[in-house]
């Protein structure tokens, strides 16, 4: 069996910089044609003129035959300006800003304390609609008292997203990796102008992945994986042909000893099969029909991009996923590693 689709754009990936990024990007360039670059470095991308160096070092590390554009993302901070959002109105290249609640998870510690100290931010945002980027995640309630890690999700949907969508009713907002059936919800109950990425993590697993036979560091992501119920909502509104849900993978490399530590951190390395990934998820729902809108044409509606104008192939040809990818002088442990895929991309 095959499918072929328009080219697929990632809209939500992490690829770290120097000697990790030269190890990871080509997997993604090889099956997507554009990816939305997240700002999480250390220290964090946070003007244009830095997006725009981290850009070119992206695409000095691709081989020149390999049509690939990366999109850029600014990370908002309490302190960034009204002057760079101006500048990313009429950037070619750096598309939208990432918000991080302060400390919700990597390299998120420059985060905003504070939703209001960036409403002057947002208002300009919103009236050069240059979209903002979400990470939903609240530490703590109204009260200030620390939320359960498998609710702060519901409770920043409660307690910003709401008040920012009254607040704020034209700003284009991305839900990134939404992970339960309240964030579904409050898509489709908000105006066309709010969309969600979703990523396979969600779509393939439960939460109980994460302790099965033992605890298992390579199903930890953030937002972690919910209970059954939530995926299954996922699944839904991903197979669902609604254009506010596309493609996001969050693919978020780290290496093996990081990951395999007392203290181990967040991310699930995705990239090197990430559509194969999603197809598998599509077939079961019996929805391959559907995966083509999820993939490759709503993420660019609502990015106001054309649609890529390559198509990909995709076989139905069972394929061993290897152990580990190099990483920079270390490695990574691949999302399904070991595995066998039933859906390869024809390269
Ligand atoms: O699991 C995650 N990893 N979630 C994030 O929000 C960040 C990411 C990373 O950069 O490692
Ligand atoms: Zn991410």
């Amino acid at each position: 069996m095959e499918l072929s689709i328009i080219k697929p754009d990632d809209m939500h990936l992490h690829v770290r910089d120097g000697s990790s990024m030269q190890s990871v990007i080509a997997h993604t360039a090889a099956q997507f044609g554009r990816a939305i670059i997240m700002p999480n470095l250390s220290p964090p991308v946070t003007t244009v003129e830095a997006a725009l160096a981290y850009r070119e070092r992206i695409l000095n590390a691709l081989n020149k035959d390999v049509n690939f554009s990366p999109l850029m993302t600014l990370y908002l901070t309490d302190s960034t300006q009204v002057s760079e959002i101006k500048k990313v109105a009429v950037s070619e290249h750096v598309k939208a800003l990432k918000l991080y609640p302060a400390g919700a998870t990597t390299n998120s510690s420059a985060g905003v304390t504070d939703i209001e100290k960036v409403y002057g931010v947002l208002e300009t945002m919103q009236e050069h609609q240059v979209p903002l980027l979400v990470h939903g995640e609240a530490l703590s309630d109204e009260n200030g008292h620390a939320v359960d890690v498998f609710d702060r999700e519901k409770m920043f949907i409660d307690k910003t997203l709401y008040p920012l969508i009254r607040r704020f009713p034209k700003l284009k907002i991305v839900f990134e990796h939404i992970t339960t059936q309240e964030a579904v919800q409050f898509v489709n109950a908000a105006g066309e102008n709010v969309s969600a990425t979703i990523t396979p993590q969600h779509l393939m697993y439960d939460r109980n992945a994460i302790f099965k036979g033992g605890i298992r560091p390579h199903f930890y992501c953030l937002p972690i994986l919910k209970r059954k119920k939530h995926q299954l909502a996922l699944i839904d509104a991903a197979t669902s042909g609604n254009k506010n849900f596309f493609l996001g993978t969050d693919s978020a490399p780290h290496s093996r000893t990081s990951k395999e530590n007392a203290c181990g951190c967040a991310g699930i390395y995705s990239a090197h099969a990430a559509l194969e990934f999603y197809a598998d998820v599509f077939e079961q729902a019996n929805a391959l029909d559907k995966l083509e809108g999820f993939a490759s044409i709503f993420g660019a509606q609502f990015y106001g991009l054309e649609e890529n104008d390559e198509y990909i192939t995709l076989r139905k040809e069972p394929w061993h996923v290897p152990e580990v990818y190099d990483f920079g002088s270390e490695v990574v442990i691949p999302f399904h590693a070991g595995e066998t895929m039933q859906w390869k991309v024809a390269l």
